[in-house]
């Protein structure tokens, strides 16, 4: 397939995701479409916010506790990374690895996964790299792997993003993925109410400006009209979903054109662009034996957990 296709793909993608989230009275996008080349300009400066602890804490931990991490990955390992993105931590855990044969790292977004490509092929010159262009959420086709064991990274707690449906369906996919293999997999801890607003509308407005983007992108790619400064950024707290939610608030009553349509909101009404679920230990440990997994090590600290999977 040509790369035009590949684009034309994604946006016939992007265009049916859109008509489909502002069509019906409850309007939602998948947080997927968050990660364009400015959005994932905007995710990597998060993580580097004071507010936002997740990443600080994971790659504390990851750095801690890299040899144990390592053996429990085992020698000569073949390393699949679910929504690879920057590869930050990833170059940690390779770079404790005994071994490794190969690394696979999947991601929507292709101008990234190519930066992460090229600057971890140059910084460990035998590790053999193939690249997938994909969603990690749906079926994928896998490159050939090599022998030996395989493991599954999926860090970030982007495992937050999905729900429970969507969260066992992926375990499950994975799980086939590694053939009796192991998981590595980053886990947000539910903790105070404070703490994690914070995190998710952070003090120098870069949150904001990235769940905006996604307005921008619609814009900028299906022609829509969406008043920038008439929209606002908001996270809230679901305690019955025990998830982080950002919204974005229409300050008006209006019609929007997009996509070819026209879209009415009202004063108020939101769009809810992603979900991010907060976890307790029992909770996952539930959740993934119901996708086949077992919950074989725990690396944490209060705020986040390195959980160490099993499929056999
Ligand atoms: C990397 C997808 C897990 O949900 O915490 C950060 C994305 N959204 N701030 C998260 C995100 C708002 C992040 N994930």
């Amino acid at each position: 397939m040509t790369e035009l296709d590949t684009q034309t793909r994604w946006n016939e993608a992007f265009r049916d995701a859109v008509l489909a989230g502002l069509s019906p009275p409850r309007k939602t996008l998948p947080s997927c479409w968050l990660y364009d080349a400015r959005g994932c300009e905007l995710f990597n400066a998060i993580t580097r916010l004071e507010d936002y602890y997740p990443t600080r804490a994971e790659t504390t931990i990851l750095s801690r506790h890299a040899p144990d991490i390592a053996r429990f990955c085992g020698e000569g390992a073949a390393l699949l990374e679910y929504g690879a993105g920057a590869g930050i931590k990833t170059e940690l855990l390779i770079d404790a690895l005994d071994a490794p044969r190969l690394y696979v790292p999947i991601d929507i977004a292709g101008d990234e996964l190519l930066c992460t490509t090229q600057r971890i092929g140059r910084r460990f010159t035998s590790l053999k790299i193939s690249p997938v262009l994909a969603d990690f959420t749906g079926a994928f086709h896998l490159p050939d792997l090599p022998r030996g064991p395989r493991v599954a990274f999926f860090p970030g707690s982007t495992i937050g993003n999905l729900d429970r449906r969507e969260a066992i369906a992926f375990l499950t996919r994975m799980r086939a993925h590694v053939e009796g293999g192991r998981a590595i997999i980053g886990v947000d801890l539910k903790k105070d109410r404070k703490t994690l607003l914070n995190a998710y509308d952070d003090s120098e407005g870069v949150t904001a400006a990235f769940n905006l983007n996604l307005l921008e992108r619609i814009n900028r790619e299906l022609d829509g009209g969406f008043p920038l400064d008439r929209f606002e950024h908001e996270a809230r707290w679901n305690e019955a979903e025990s998830a982080v939610e950002m919204h974005l608030v229409s300050l008006d009553a209006r019609k929007i054109p997009a996509a070819g349509r026209s879209f009415a909101f009202q004063a108020g009404e939101s769009i809810h662009t992603e979900s991010s679920r907060k976890y307790d230990l029992d909770g996952f440990a539930a959740l993934a034996e119901a996708a086949g997994w077992r919950l074989a090590r725990c690396w944490r600290d209060p705020q986040f957990a390195v959980l160490g999977l099993d499929a056999g």
